[in-house]
């Protein structure tokens, strides 16, 4: 049986359709006649109850509809295994409508406070275009149930009915379902940095996963994000030397950057533990400017601040602007209001940037002409 809503990660060129059951069995999704199956080097998964199916963005943008599939399987037996019946669930989908320009809304930091993420995320109500998770979205990832608030959050937000971009943040790297927490999102081959094209927006997502050092008395010993960031500063090379089917592809007309902590600007009142890898954030940076972004989006500070390219808060000669566009606030504080995301409309004139909290407040954050 079906648990949540299915989310629609945009990765690359695909859709991956990740959804959850309550019982163990196998899954797969079909879109416009064709299967798409939860499989393994052959065999599909079972000892599982979170499902993953590949969709190319061109199938499910073409047939606007997908069907989730699901057989349980309560033994999986080496000889005549025997699968309960077939449960099927069809969703509606509706990729990108460039009609009336593209409006992304970001949110971010909820912190397992999943109302507030819902109502915040629903600014643009049934005008979402794509719905941007930037990270910490549970608390930590102690438990599934904890992990299960990006289905929850994006569920509530999209009904399964928009695409929706993760990009991982800090405290998603945290406790005993940390390691699992890739199962439940959007991954290049389980890696959380990756480059995704929709219509003419072109986009990268980074992952700088932890705040601090490794050798963080915090951690334990249990964490290695710096060769993991050095893989991104090889994705990065990468990016620039494919360019032409990357950001320099034919149609690409908006290129936007999106990263959960915010390494390339000024450290917003944070202790100077959190000030590292100078020197690689120095190359990301680089490689970033040699791309052309429009625009970087990040989130992680819990207070919201804009930075126009040339802006003196900007580090290591980041040459695009940045908007840090997250502000959460908590039900369980006393002086509780409503959280803050950034909501983003990207049409011929440019890209309009506004805080807004999906209850009717917005705050101007970023006006940007399109590039001649
Ligand atoms: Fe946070
Ligand atoms: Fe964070």
């Amino acid at each position: 049986m079906f648990d949540r809503k299915p989310c629609v990660f945009l990765v690359g060129q695909t859709y991956q359709i990740i959804f959850n059951t309550l019982e163990r069995g196998i899954a797969w999704v079909e879109v416009g006649g064709a299967q798409y199956p939860d499989e393994k080097g052959g065999l599909m998964r079972s000892e599982t109850t979170v499902h993953r199916a590949v969709v190319p963005c061109a199938a499910l943008d073409e047939s606007r509809e997908y069907t989730v599939c699901f057989r349980a399987l309560p033994e999986r037996r080496p000889y005549y295994p025997e699968l309960g019946p077939e449960e099927r669930e069809v969703y509606p989908f509706r990729p990108v409508d460039w009609s009336d320009g593209a409006q992304l809304m970001m949110i971010g930091d909820t912190h397992s406070c999943v109302e507030e993420g819902i109502a915040t995320g629903r600014h643009f109500g049934d005008k979402l275009d794509l719905l941007v998770m930037n990270g910490d979205i549970p608390a930590e990832s102690k438990t599934e149930r904890d992990v299960l608030a990006v289905f929850d959050i994006a569920g509530g937000v999209t009904g399964g009915k928009r695409p929706v971009l993760f990009i991982r943040g800090n405290h998603d790297t945290r406790g005993k379902f940390a390691v699992e927490f890739l199962d439940f999102i959007g991954t290049d081959q389980g890696n959380t940095y990756f480059t995704f094209r929709t219509g003419s927006l072109w986009g990268i997502v980074l992952d700088c996963g932890e705040d601090k050092w490794d050798d963080s008395v915090e951690y334990g010993g249990i964490v290695r994000c710096a060769p993991f960031r050095r893989r991104q500063r090889e994705f990065l090379r990468r990016v620039l030397a494919e360019k032409e089917k990357e950001f320099a592809a034919p149609g690409v007309r908006t290129r936007l950057a999106f990263c959960h902590v915010p390494f390339m600007t000024d450290l917003m009142g944070l202790d100077k533990k959190f000030d590292i890898e100078q020197e690689l954030y120095a190359e990301w940076t680089a490689l970033l400017n040699g791309m052309g972004i429009d625009l970087m989006l990040c989130a992680h500070h819990h207070q919201l601040a804009t930075y126009p390219a040339g802006d003196a808060g900007l580090r290591y000669g980041a040459a695009f602007p940045v908007i840090v566009g997250t502000e959460p606030h908590f039900p369980s504080s006393p002086d509780f209001r409503p959280s803050l995301g950034t909501a983003v409309t990207i049409d011929e004139g440019g890209i309009h940037a506004v805080f807004a909290d999906g209850r009717g407040r917005t705050l101007p954050a970023m006006e940007l002409s399109r590039r001649k």
